[in-house]
């Protein structure tokens, strides 16, 4: 009868972690450099093959202008300088109006192209002429072509990069889609509701693997870590468990490593000191626990680190010239942890509690029982709520702190009070 309501003490910033993963959509052939305005003499005589001159216009390509002068559409179309006709190497199409339609006739007399980019294209994909298919090395697919399959894609064999992201997938797992794509360097397949597991096997010349924003479970392959080349892994935003591979210190070339908002749970493997050149970690909204490493203070190249909302205890191993090193430091939501704070300074607003002299989180200053003159001045400030995160530079969730729970206290406690005396006067007043 009588509800004592408790704040969560469970932090629940998932969303930061959008920002950081759409930015990593990436796409490695020119057409999509910015435009460039530059004015060209009107050419009498296209020199683009007819039948592609063709298929263009039946793409609302404007062809007023020869797509193959340089600059020309601003890089829409890229051409080789074959003769007597150019054939196009690249096509990009942005924006399209309701009423482009992708035709088989189209399609099939572009299939010299090597590139192909639908950006902001939501047409109805058709199956593509399999010379088509075969020519392309780069494949872009954003907030395009509606639904697409896994087998749909997978039938794109020579590619070099794929990048497929705000689209919805349907397979019964990425391997569908990869197992045929053997010369495949740059993979992004990106809030695509891709379902099943990270494979097993992968192309060991993967430089770039992001698959952040979909739904793949079951653990994070051993096998991942063969991929010696790799510059970029990102693992974030999916259902992944279990702990992260200790040979994860094989991926020496390895820059950026996410793998956050996912159930990760165990500690930070050994093996990490032996990666040289990461730049970016985040590891952040997972389960994982165990001290944070001294060795990551040591790491030269590293400017982002994220380790907020897991279950890591003791002392943060860091001073503040390392911290204040890094472009984002975010620490918070990690109960057991605690900062030295002969070492740290309250001011840095780390979001987690000083320690006591065992290395354990001093709890939340309640009225007046702090002592300690090195927290007097704005003893509070890691705890309150505070909206501006000096170290973090990012716009960071707090509805997380002690000082919540106090106040939840407070008011719990409140409304007790009020019930009791609420039922003693009904019980005197109804007798
Ligand atoms: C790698 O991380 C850096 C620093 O956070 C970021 O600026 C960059 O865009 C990331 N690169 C890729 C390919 O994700
Ligand atoms: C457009 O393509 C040309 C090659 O035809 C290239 O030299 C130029 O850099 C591209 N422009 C942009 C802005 O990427
Ligand atoms: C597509 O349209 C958006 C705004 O509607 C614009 O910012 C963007 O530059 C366009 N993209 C291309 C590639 O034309
Ligand atoms: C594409 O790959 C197939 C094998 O899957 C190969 O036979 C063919 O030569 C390749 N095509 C091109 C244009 O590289
Ligand atoms: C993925 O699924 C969610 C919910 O099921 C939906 O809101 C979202 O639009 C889907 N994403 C794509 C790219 O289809
Ligand atoms: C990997 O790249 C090397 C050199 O770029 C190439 O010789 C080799 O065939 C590639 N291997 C695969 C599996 O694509
Ligand atoms: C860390 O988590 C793992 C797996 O959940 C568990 O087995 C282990 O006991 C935990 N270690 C600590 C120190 O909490
Ligand atoms: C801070 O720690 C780094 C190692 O992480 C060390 O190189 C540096 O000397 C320390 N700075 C101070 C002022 O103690
Ligand atoms: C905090 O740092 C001081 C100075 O380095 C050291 O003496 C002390 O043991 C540290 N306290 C904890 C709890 O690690």
């Amino acid at each position: 009868m009588m509800i004592l309501k408790q704040p969560s003490s469970f932090p629940s910033p998932l969303f930061l972690f959008l920002f950081l993963i759409t930015s990593s959509v990436s796409s490695s052939l020119s057409p999509t450099a910015a435009p460039t305005s530059s004015p060209l003499p009107p050419s009498s005589s296209s020199t683009l093959d007819p039948k592609q001159l063709r298929a263009l216009q039946s793409l609302n390509i404007p062809t007023s202008r020869d797509p193959c002068s340089p600059s020309s559409l601003h890089n829409v179309t890229l051409c080789d300088s074959s003769a007597p006709f150019r054939h196009l190497l690249s096509l990009r199409l942005a924006n399209c109006s309701d009423d482009v339609a992708l035709s088989f006739t189209a399609l099939k007399s572009l299939s010299t192209l090597q590139s192909f980019q639908f950006l902001n294209c939501p047409i109805s994909p058709i199956r593509f002429p399999s010379d088509l298919a075969t020519s392309l090395r780069f494949f872009t697919c954003i907030r395009s072509l509606r639904k697409l399959t896994g087998v749909w894609l997978s039938r794109l064999r020579n590619l070099t990069d794929l990048t497929v992201s705000h689209v919805s997938i349907t397979a019964s797992g990425p391997y569908v889609i990869l197992g045929n794509m053997k010369s495949l360097r740059s993979l992004t397949i990106s809030h695509a509701n891709l379902t099943g597991f990270v494979p097993k096997h992968l192309n060991r010349n993967l430089t770039h693997v992001d698959f952040s924003g979909n739904k793949l479970r079951g653990k994070i392959p051993t096998s991942i870590t063969l991929l010696e080349n790799l510059e970029t892994l990102d693992l974030s935003l999916n259902w992944l468990k279990g702990e992260i591979p200790t040979s994860i210190g094989d991926l020496i070339s390895l820059q950026n490593l996410s793998l956050a908002s996912n159930s990760l749970s165990g500690s930070i493997p050994e093996s990490f000191s032996a990666i040289p050149g990461l730049v970016h970690i985040d590891l952040g909204s997972n389960q994982l626990n165990g001290t944070i490493p001294r060795f990551i203070s040591e790491m030269r190249s590293l400017k982002f680190l994220n380790l907020e909302n897991n279950e890591f205890h003791g002392v943060i191993p860091f001073n503040e010239s390392f911290i204040k090193g890094l472009e984002v430091f975010k620490i918070q939501g990690n109960n057991n942890l605690c900062y030295n704070h002969s070492i740290l300074s309250s001011k840095l607003k780390l979001g987690i509690a000083p320690c006591d002299k065992h290395g354990l989180p001093i709890s939340p200053p309640t009225a007046k029982d702090d002592g300690d003159d090195s927290m007097a001045d704005d003893s509070g400030s890691d705890y309150d709520g505070n909206d501006e995160n000096d170290v973090s530079h990012k716009e960071a969730n707090h509805h997380h702190g002690p000082n919540k729970v106090v106040l939840g206290v407070a008011i719990g406690l409140s409304s007790l009070v009020f019930l009791i005396v609420f039922s003693i006067l009904l019980s005197k007043c109804c007798r």
